[in-house]
């Protein structure tokens, strides 16, 4: 299987699929950045990955920005685009073209917090437990078909810092794993 991964800043899910490429079932063909200056293009580099890059910046219009993107795609052979950290919102005419082919991971437990600030949110509300959403990605902002969820116990002395860290870790531990197993 495939798959191009994109990503917008640190990278520590990039890197996670990187790492266990070799174990798993899925190749990685191409990367994609929408950020001139996120951490994961060294990584893609210290993989010999290819990373492509487009700055949203350039754009006026997400329309054409997610044109230039899809231009890039159709010169890949892949089977899957999985989204690792992606902040951009992708243009209905690219979820259309690729449906059923791009995965998103999310940092709630779907439906709860779709959108930003979810660890935020989540320590507000009080909520009991915290976790994270590997998902379909449909036209609907983090509303897709669940494919896998992984919650944790929220601690007494938890706060957003903790909270991120946890979430990140069970996210680099299972993302890669689910795309090896649940796709194919
Ligand atoms: C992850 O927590 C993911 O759920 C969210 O953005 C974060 C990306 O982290 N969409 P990283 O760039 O993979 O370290």
């Amino acid at each position: 299987m495939k798959i191009v991964v994109f990503f917008s800043g640190t990278g520590t899910n990039l890197r996670s699929f990187l790492e266990q490429e070799d174990d798993l079932s899925y190749e990685v063909v191409s990367t994609f950045t929408n950020n001139p200056k996120a951490n994961g293009i060294q990584i893609a580099t210290e993989f010999n990955k290819p990373c492509k890059i487009i700055d949203h910046q350039d754009y006026l219009e997400r329309e054409t920005f997610d044109q230039e993107i899809y231009k890039y795609l159709e010169g890949i052979d892949f089977d899957y685009i999985v989204l690792a950290g992606y902040m951009r919102i992708l243009s209905s005419f690219l979820v259309d073209a690729y449906e059923g082919q791009i995965i998103n991971i999310h940092p709630s437990l779907l439906p709860k917090y779709p959108g930003l600030d979810t660890h935020k949110r989540a320590l507000a509300a009080h909520d009991t437990h915290h976790g994270t959403t590997i998902h379909f990605v449909i036209n609907e902002l983090d509303a897709g078909p669940i494919i896998r969820q992984e919650s944790f116990p929220i601690e007494p002395n938890d706060n957003l810092e903790s909270l991120i860290n946890k979430v990140k870790e069970i996210e680099n531990d299972i993302y890669p794993k689910t795309v090896s197993e649940y796709l194919t």
